[in-house]
């Protein structure tokens, strides 16, 4: 991303200054050639169209080709890659804990292999906080109660600054760590070190010790609905919207069940506010995306759930297995 912000950036100081040039080289000229003289009367001109034109429309198509770029390259930075590698971040006064999808958990340190999409999943435990990495060009602010969203492809291995970018109190200035870019060699060695399994894996640990799986069944006799397949479909609310589930639809729905309740189901479900920590959600929310997206739990392939979603092609005829250990019947 940083090239491309960067050849904004450079085009708008290029416009600005060469605009600033020209008015203050008027100022000089005219100054001089106008210049007050004995005996000389000032002839007044009153409009001329094609002037008026000209200095409305050239400005008018430079701005508008500055607004189609930016927007052009906002959406993109706006728009992970849907295979991108998922970590999720939880800032607190005054931290960044990071946490990998495969299990890997660091504090203040993200490390990443060069070339690979990264997207970032953040929420926050207390205030509002921004995870910036300036020599990528990407800020977002990260905001308790939700999810926000940011991503990026390191291109040189590296150390990179992390910075928080949005005072959240004493020891704002003190929030900050480093992105470690590494060859994949180093990575995967890295990776290896230190994992305390796949979130997902803790995910349907969680699901299973809060008694999630008595209810959102596999089948269609649970009280609530079925999980499997639901991540990042349409779901039907019962007072008549429908919304997406994506992560932040999962996360209120933990949260807050009551808020946007699927059609046919009754409001029995209690609430988890308070009783999982935020990286207990992002594992839950792991979980639920892993037996949605056909991601590999402990090596054990899931898939999409034909009786949820009514279409079968998203699951390409396969008929795998529920992952390994499951507590879903
Ligand atoms: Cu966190 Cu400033």
């Amino acid at each position: 991303m940083a090239s491309r912000v960067d050849a904004l950036y450079i085009f708008l100081l290029l416009v600005t200054g060469a605009m600033a040039l020209l008015v203050f080289a008027c100022v000089a000229f005219f100054a001089a050639r106008f210049r007050h003289r004995p005996g000389v009367r000032a002839e007044q001109i009153e409009g001329s169209n094609a002037l008026e034109i000209t200095w409305s429309a050239i400005p008018f198509l430079i701005f508008m080709a500055i607004f189609g770029w930016g927007a052009f390259v906002f959406f993109q930075e706006r728009t992970p890659p849907a295979d991108a590698a998922e970590v999720y971040v939880v800032a607190k006064q005054w931290m960044w804990k990071v946490e990998h999808a495969e299990g890997q958990r660091e504090i203040n340190e993200l490390h990443v292999p060069v070339g690979r999409d990264v997207k970032l999943i953040m929420t926050s435990q207390d205030v509002i906080h921004s995870f910036y990495i300036p020599a990528f060009r990407i800020k977002q602010d990260v905001l308790p109660g939700r999810y926000t969203v940011e991503w990026f492809r390191a291109t040189k291995p590296g150390v990179y600054h992390l910075f928080c970018a949005e005072y959240c109190g004493t020891q704002h200035s003190g929030m900050v760590g480093s992105i470690v870019v590494q060859q994949p060699a180093d990575y995967e060695a890295w990776m290896n070190g230190a994992s305390t399994g796949p979130l997902s894996a803790s995910g349907e640990k969680i699901f299973a010790e809060l008694g999630c799986s008595t209810c959102h069944r596999s089948d269609t006799q649970g009280r609530g609905p079925n999980l499997q397949g639901v991540f990042g479909k349409p779901v039907q609310l019962d007072d008549g919207r429908t919304v997406t589930a994506d992560e932040n639809y999962l996360r209120e729905s933990i949260l807050d069940p009551g808020s946007k309740r699927v059609k046919g189901f009754q409001p029995i479900m209690p609430t988890f506010q308070g009783l999982v920590s935020e990286e207990q959600v992002n594992d839950l929310v792991a979980y639920i995306k892993a037996i949605s997206l056909s991601k590999p739990i402990n090596g054990a392939k899931t898939s999409a759930n034909r009786a949820v979603s009514g279409d079968s092609s998203d699951t390409e005829g396969q008929t795998p297995p529920l992952p390994s250990g499951s507590k879903v019947q």
